[in-house]
C-alpha cells in the first residue's frame, strides 16, 4: 500500500520548538480571524457570544487541539497514516478530514487572490465610489444564475499565483519552507495589525462600533445556531479536526512540550481574533459616524461583503485610506497564506505517504489539482455563490461531523493505545486527566450531535 513509505526516522522536523509554535499560530491565525470572526460574533449575540465562544474553546477547542498534537507526535505521519497506525479502520476518518481541508483550501485560495487584487487596488482606491458594483460587477463579474459560468481572468490570475506560491513552499522541507514563511509573516502580521487597530480606534465613531460589537444580546444564548456558530468558529480558527494539526505535530521533535505549545497557540489565536473584531468594528463605527446612522443599520457586516465591499467604502472616506487599505489587504494575504500552506501540507503529506511519492511530486500533483478546482469553481461568474454554499456546508456541517467522529473514535475505540493521557503527559509539563477524557469523549460528542442535527434541519428545511 506504500503506507510506510516515509520512515519515522527520516521525517523532517521543525528546527526548534518555537518554529513549531509559530507555524501552528500561522495556521490558526488566518482569514477566519479577520474575515470571519467579527461578523459571526456580531450576528451571534455580540458581547454575549463570549459565552458559547469560551465554552467551545475550553470544552472542545483546546482538548481537541491536544488530541491532534498527541496523535501526530505519537504516530509521526499525516492524518490518514497516523490514524491507521493507531487503529486501521480509522484511516478513513483521516481521509475525511483531508477531504474537508481540500474543500476549504480551494475556496480559501480564491479569497487570498481577491485580497491580492484589492491590495493593488488600494493604492489608487481603484474600486471607486460604488464598491458593491465594483466587487460583484466589475471584479467578480457575477453572472445571472442559470447563465452558464465563465472564467474571470482578473480572479483566475491571482488564484494561479497563490497556487504557485503554495507549491514552492511545499516543495521545500518544513523547516525551510513553511517555517521560514511563518517566521517572517507572523511577526509582520501582528505589527501590521496592531497598526490598523490603533488607527481604527482613534477614528471618530470608533466607540460606537465597539459598543455595537460588544453589547450583549443574551437572548442569543437560547439559539442553537449561535452555539454551532461558536463551535464551528473555534474549530475553523484553531485549524482542528481537519487533520492539519496532526500533520504539523508529526514534524515535532520527539521531546516537545505539547500542552504548553497548545495553550500558547490557542491564546494567541483567540487574542488575535478579538483584536480583529475590535479593529473591524471600530472601523465600521467610523463609517456609521460618517453616514450619521447606527452601526447596526449599516449593511454588509459579514462574510465577503464586509471585507470587499464595506471596507473599501470606509477606506474611501478615511484620511490616508489607501495606506490603511494596503495594510488591511496585506494582512489578509499574510494571514491567509500561512494558513493555506498548512492545509496543503496536510493534503500533500497524506498523498505522499499513501502513494510513496517524493515531496516535490506530491506537492506538484496536489497544487495542480487544487489550482484547477479553484479556477473552475471559484474564479468564474458564479464563484461568489459557490463560495457561500461551500462555506456553509464545509464549515458548519463538515467540521462538526469530523469533530464528533474524531472524539468518539479516539476516546472510545482507541483509548487503549495510550496516546491520550499516557503519551501526551509523558512529554508535557501541563498534565491532563480524567476530566479531559470525559469532556471530549462524552460531553463534546453529545453536544455537537445536537447542534449538528439542528443545523442540518435548518439547512435542508
Ligand atoms: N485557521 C484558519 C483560519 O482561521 O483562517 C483556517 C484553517 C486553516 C482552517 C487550516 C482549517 C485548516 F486546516
Amino acid at each position: 500500500t506504500g503506507s510506510t513509505a516515509v520512515a519515522p526516522e527520516t521525517r523532517d522536523t521543525w528546527s526548534s520548538p518555537s518554529g513549531f509554535i509559530l507555524a501552528a499560530i500561522g495556521s490558526a491565525v488566518g482569514l477566519g480571524n479577520i474575515w470571519r470572526f467579527p461578523g459571526v460574533a456580531f450576528e451571534s449575540g455580540g458581547g454575549a457570544f463570549i459565552v458559547p465562544y469560551l465554552c467551545a474553546l475550553l470544552t472542545a477547542g483546546i482538548p481537541i487541539l491536544f488530541l491532534d498534537y498527541s496523535i501526530g507526535h505519537r504516530y509521526r505521519a499525516a492524518a490518514p497514516l497516523a490514524f491507521r497506525r493507531m487503529s486501521r479502520p480509522t484511516e478513513a476518518l483521516g481521509w475525511f478530514q483531508i477531504m474537508l481541508s481540500f474543500v476549504i483550501a480551494v475556496y480559501y485560495a480564491a479569497v487570498i487572490a481577491w485580497s491580492m487584487s484589492y491590495f493593488v487596488y488600494s493604492f489608487n482606491l481603484s474600486w471607486g465610489e460604488d464598491t458593491l458594483a465594483f466587487f460583484t460587477g466589475e471584479y467578480l463579474k457575477v453572472g445571472d444564475p442559470g447563465v452558464s459560468a465563465t472564467i474571470v481572468p482578473s480572479v483566475a490570475i491571482p488564484v494561479v499565483l497563490v497556487w504557485v506560491a503554495v507549491l514552492v513552499v511545499l516543495a521545500l522541507k518544513v523547516s525551510d519552507g513553511v517555517q521560514k514563511v511563518t517566521v517572517v509573516f507572523i511577526p509582520l502580521l501582528f505589527v501590521a495589525f496592531a497598526g490598523l487597530v490603533i488607527r481604527a480606534i482613534t477614528l471618530p465613531g470608533a466607540m460606537d462600533g465597539l459598543n455595537a460589537l460588544f453589547t450583549p444580546d443574551w437572548s442569543a444564548l437560547s439559539n442553537l445556531n449561535v452555539w454551532i456558530a461558536a463551535y464551528s468558529q473555534i474549530f475553523f480558527s484553531l485549524s482542528i479536526a481537519f487533520g492539519i494539526m496532526v500533520t504539523y505535530a508529526s514534524y515535532q521533535r520527539r521531546k516537545t512540550n505539547m500542552t504548553t505549545s497548545g495553550l500558547v497557540v490557542a491564546f494567541a489565536n483567540s487574542s488575535f481574533e478579538i483584536l480583529a473584531g475590535i479593529g473591524v468594528f471600530a472601523t465600521l463605527g467610523f463609517m456609521a459616524h460618517q453616514q450619521d446612522v447606527a452601526v447596526g443599520d449599516l449593511e454588509g457586516l459579514t462574510g465577503p461583503i464586509l471585507s470587499f465591499v464595506t471596507f473599501p467604502a470606509v477606506i474611501n472616506q478615511m484620511p490616508g485610506g489607501n495606506i490603511f487599505g494596503a495594510v488591511f489587504f496585506g494582512a489578509l494575504i499574510m494571514a491567509g497564506f500561512t494558513s493555506i500552506i498548512s492545509i496543503l501540507l496536510g493534503v500533500a503529506a497524506s498523498v505522499q505517504e499513501k502513494f510513496g511519492l517524493s515531496r516535490t511530486a506530491s506537492a506538484i500533483t496536489v497544487s495542480a489539482v487544487c489550482a484547477v478546482i479553484s479556477i473552475a469553481l471559484f474564479s468564474t461568474t458564479s464563484g461568489l455563490i459557490a463560495l457561500d454554499t461551500v462555506d456553509q456546508w464545509a464549515n458548519n456541517v463538515g467540521i462538526i461531523t469530523s469533530a464528533i467522529v474524531m472524539t468518539i473514535v479516539v476516546v472510545w475505540v482507541v483509548r487503549k493505545s495510550g496516546v491520550l493521557n499516557r503519551h501526551l503527559n509523558a512529554v508535557s509539563t501541563f498534565k491532563i486527566g480524567r476530566v479531559w477524557v470525559v469532556l471530549i469523549g462524552v460531553l463534546a460528542p453529545i453536544f455537537l450531535t445536537v447542534m449538528l442535527v439542528d443545523k442540518l434541519i435548518s439547512l435542508i428545511g
